[in-house]
């Protein structure tokens, strides 16, 4: 099968995006499919870091080409913003990237009105990313969004950009208590954007199809991770796309049955970013201790991760949801220097032990966690290549996490350097 998919098997931040630029080596198309520039992923290539929103992962390798998906909303401004910065450092983003005519744009009012109901939320609010992620899913499903097709076609953004303020400027006055948002100066600068993005534009549905047909090998790189699906997750508490593998198919147009292997991301402990339920959540300088050692700080909005234990009932899971076909544990060694490291595999409340993830969110939350106990190892394992070269608590570790969830190790990073990982 010619497809393959890195995808998030917690709440995001697994480092997917280091997963994805290994892979993106032996791959010709690298793929989004879903979320927005909500996402940051991080990849660090020597002295350099790169931060990416929504530009693949892959442009990094030269000559791949990368797209981005009718599933993803794209917000024009910060899209050019990404491109020109990747382009002054070197890239050639122009050359590799292309954006499909069906994907929702990330209008200047969804930032608006994504802060203005995390504000009247208080303190029930999501903590989202503000990003206007959830309004601009909101309008893709209401069927009043502007697809990437009406950007670029002044004519078609003067009757929907109008159409659409003049709801939101009601909702902005009358509800939220806000001022109104100017039709002109937004119409301007959306049509400056929309001529930069233009000739990025193409039927990816067909370019994806026919380059499978052809036997290109395609990549799909997931956002966030199972926990945050609109679906799957903790519901409210999460994003606005299906992050799960279901989504590769209606985000990008590639049908079920060429949708192959699937590389599930899992870090070696547990974050979170934003409010919602954390059973493995570790609170004080144990917590602060994980923050500090993995750099535990959101790459989109800088804000410190919650941080916890692994929770196996969760990464069974999203086995499950994704059909996740090998793991790839990431960051093992910020583990390092633990004398115990602890993994959840089950849930207890009011004395019943439970061994999956309750829907609603309010269980979830009164769930306390199970644990066992493995020992830990204090060795520096960043220099490690092979399985062999770990402690041998290390090792045990990783048998005992495929035996938990099930499903066989592929990789294993020991760093953020790109050769810092195990291949096995
Ligand atoms: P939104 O996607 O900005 O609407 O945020 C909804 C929830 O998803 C919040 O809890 C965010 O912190 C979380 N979230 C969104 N994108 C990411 C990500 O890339 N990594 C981790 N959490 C994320």
């Amino acid at each position: 099968m010619p497809s393959t998919s890195v995808i998030g098997m917690v709440w995001g931040d697994e480092a997917k995006a280091r997963v994805v630029d290994i892979f993106a080596e032996k791959t010709d198309i690298v793929v989004r499919y879903q979320g927005g520039s909500n996402a940051g992923h991080t990849v660090i290539v020597g002295d350099e870091k790169f931060v990416f929103h929504l530009v693949p992962s892959g442009v990094l390798r030269p000559g791949k080409l990368c797209v981005i998906g009718n599933g993803v909303v794209v917000d024009p401004e910060l899209l050019i913003e990404e491109v020109e910065g990747l382009e002054a450092r070197g890239i050639e983003v122009y050359k590799q990237l292309v954006i499909s005519d069906r994907a929702h744009m990330v209008m200047p009012y969804h930032k608006v009105l994504d802060a203005a109901t995390e504000n009247s939320l208080g303190s029930g609010k999501v903590g989202t990313t503000l990003r206007g992620i959830g309004p601009c899913y909101r309008d893709k499903a209401g069927r009043s969004g502007i697809r990437a097709a009406q950007l670029v076609d002044p004519d078609s953004l003067r009757v929907l950009l109008a159409r659409n303020l003049e709801h939101v400027n009601k909702l902005l006055t009358r509800i939220y208590d806000r001022e109104p948002l100017e039709f002109e100066p937004m119409y301007e600068k959306l049509c400056k954007l929309g001529r930069k993005m233009k000739p990025l534009l193409k039927d990816t549905v067909q370019l994806l199809n026919d380059a499978l047909k052809n036997g290109k090998r395609v990549l799909f790189e997931g956002a966030q991770g199972c926990m945050l699906d609109i679906d799957f997750g903790t519901y409210p508490y999460l994003t606005s796309s299906n992050t799960t593998a279901g989504g590769i198919c209606t985000g990008s147009g590639v049908p079920p049955k060429m949708v192959g292997e699937i590389t599930g991301v899992l870090k070696a402990y547990a974050t979170r970013v934003g409010e919602g339920p954390f059973p493995t959540e570790v609170f004080g300088p144990a917590g602060d201790e994980i923050r500090e050692k993995g750099a535990e700080y959101g790459a989109t909005t800088g804000r410190p991760r919650r941080c916890g234990w692994l929770d196996g009932v969760v990464a069974r899971y999203a086995a499950t949801v994704n059909g996740v076909d090998n793991l790839a544990i990431t960051k093992l060694d910020v583990l390092s220097g633990q004398k115990a490291v602890k993994v959840c595999v089950a849930y207890e409340h009011d004395g019943t032990r439970y061994d999956t993830v309750p829907g609603d969110y309010r269980a979830l939350e009164a769930c306390k966690p199970v644990y066992e106990e493995l020992p830990g190892w204090c060795e520096d394992i960043s220099a490690a290549r092979r399985l062999s070269e770990l402690p041998r608590a290390a090792q045990d570790y990783l048998d005992y996490l495929e035996r938990l969830v099930g499903a066989r190790i592929g990789l294993v990073s020991v760093g953020s350097e790109r050769d810092q990982v195990i291949h096995v």
